[in-house]
């Protein structure tokens, strides 16, 4: 696994993990995102089983174990969240934050005897990492998680966008940061109209984002948007239009 520092101001700190060369070809290839500070880490959507031995330790090689207060799962899926129980158990100090809705569902990911949960109001809240830095969930349900939350971070100016802005790229080498956003455009255009279920949802999200002004925009799985390309990537999915699905006609159902 591949690690990368995307902002760096004094001791807050964003690490970028994935681009995972030792990952079968059958597993979805995520990016796991880590905010540092002086006072603790939160990790979000930290992966699936699959991946966590070569997550512990790339995130290892930069922070101590304890130093992470914080798990955030922006939904319920297994590729977001199914290491829950193994952080947990590494981590008891850590508090684990999602949507009121998955709760009780991802209480199956339990292992161990400890899998606690604070529960995410629809609205969204503030998480607090240490004493001094908090970052804010900013409600993005529907996209595609009917109870789903992306992650602002003011001082960094960044997005966590979670399954938004994702890109099922062809090779694992692809770059890190978007380059030519026209080319991308076919990485991402499928997947979102597939997994997005409806257009209100999309609209309604980006009005949220823009307001934010993001420098950058990290999905959980592709590339990273940032300059021109977080307004060019938000016109998009504001002009993409996924009620007509991918690959599938719901009026063809027996
Ligand atoms: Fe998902
Ligand atoms: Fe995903």
């Amino acid at each position: 696994m591949n690690t990368e520092v995307i902002f760096e101001d004094g001791a807050h700190r964003w690490l970028v993990l994935g681009r995972d060369r030792e990952r079968r070809e059958d597993v979805i290839d995520t990016n796991q995102y880590a905010i540092l500070t002086s006072d603790g880490t939160l990790l979000i959507d930290p992966g699936g089983i699959e991946i966590f031995p070569r997550m512990l330790s790339e995130l290892m090689r930069f922070v101590p174990i304890d130093d992470i207060k914080v798990l955030f799962g922006s939904h319920q899926d297994p590729d977001i969240i199914s290491s829950l129980s193994m952080w947990l158990d590494l981590c008891p100090q850590a508090r684990f934050y999602t949507s009121w809705m998955w709760k009780s569902f991802v209480a199956h990911f339990r292992i161990g005897s400890v899998l606690e949960a604070e529960e995410i109001p629809d609205e969204g809240m503030s998480i607090p990492i240490g004493h001094d830095v908090s970052v804010e969930a900013i409600p993005a349900h529907y996209c595609h998680s009917s109870g789903n939350f992306s992650i602002w971070d003011d001082r960094a100016k960044i997005l966590f966008s979670g399954d938004l802005g994702a890109a099922l790229l062809p090779d694992r080498n692809a770059p890190l940061f978007v380059d030519d956003f026209d080319d991308h455009i076919k990485y991402m255009e499928a997947f979102h109209r597939r997994w997005m279920p409806a257009n209100r949802p999309l609209r309604s999200w980006v009005r949220r984002v823009r307001a934010l002004e993001p420098a950058m925009i990290c999905p959980q799985h592709g590339s990273i948007f940032r300059g021109e390309n977080v307004s060019r990537f938000l016109d998009w999915l504001e002009n993409l239009d996924v009620e007509v699905g991918e690959g599938y006609d719901v009026d063809q159902q027996a």
